[in-house]
């Protein structure tokens, strides 16, 4: 058998409006395309990241400064993060790979990069609300579960999942 070649991705700085289509297509195809800007967007420091096969675009994620939801309370303060200002607690939003090109690494070289950029600025603790179609996928790269599942309604089940950075 023929060995397999290595995938050709590129993982890149991208702009908020870069990710629109894939979050579009992979995360609300029910809803108009504007439910795919999150308010994070625009935070300050917010950072967009995709990953490129061939020059193309195929799967995004975003991370901004965020407070964690209460689930994750007591975290917050023994990690130290301190204030948001100081970049110490992250949420992860928008990720998305095409169908496509899902089980190819896309995903996980993207949060790895994340994780990376994130414990370069001091980041402490990142979390999500991911849903539970995807609530494996994050306990591989190491995020763990935190509180009671709950519904998004149009969406389906999800739950708050988080990990402490290394940087900690
Ligand atoms: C979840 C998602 C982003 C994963 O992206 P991907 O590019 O396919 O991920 P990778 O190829 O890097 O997969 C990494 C590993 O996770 C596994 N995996 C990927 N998606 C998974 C899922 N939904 N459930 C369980 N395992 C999953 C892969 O099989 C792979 O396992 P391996 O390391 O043993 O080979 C992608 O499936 C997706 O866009 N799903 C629909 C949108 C979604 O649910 N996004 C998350 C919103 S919270």
């Amino acid at each position: 058998m023929s060995p397999q070649p290595a995938p050709d991705r590129t993982i890149l700085r991208i702009e908020p409006e870069d990710t629109y289509a894939l979050r579009h297509r992979t995360l609300r195809p029910e809803q108009p395309r504007e439910a795919c800007h999150f308010p994070g967007d625009a935070s300050e420091g917010a950072f967009h990241l995709g990953s490129f096969d061939g020059g193309i675009l195929v799967a995004v994620a975003s991370f901004n400064p965020e407070a964690a939801p209460a689930c994750l309370d007591g975290l917050v303060e023994s990690l130290e993060t301190g204030s948001l200002n100081q970049g110490g607690v992250w949420r992860l939003r928008g990720m998305a790979t095409a169908p496509e090109s899902r089980g190819q690494g896309h995903g996980s070289a993207l949060l790895r990069a994340g994780f990376a950029e994130l414990e370069q600025r001091g980041g402490r603790l990142l979390w999500c609300n991911a849903r539970l179609s995807a609530a494996d996928f994050y306990l591989g790269l190491g995020l763990a579960r935190a509180g009671e599942d709950f519904e998004i309604p149009g969406i389906g089940g999800h739950v708050v999942m988080w990990c402490a950075l290394a940087s900690f």
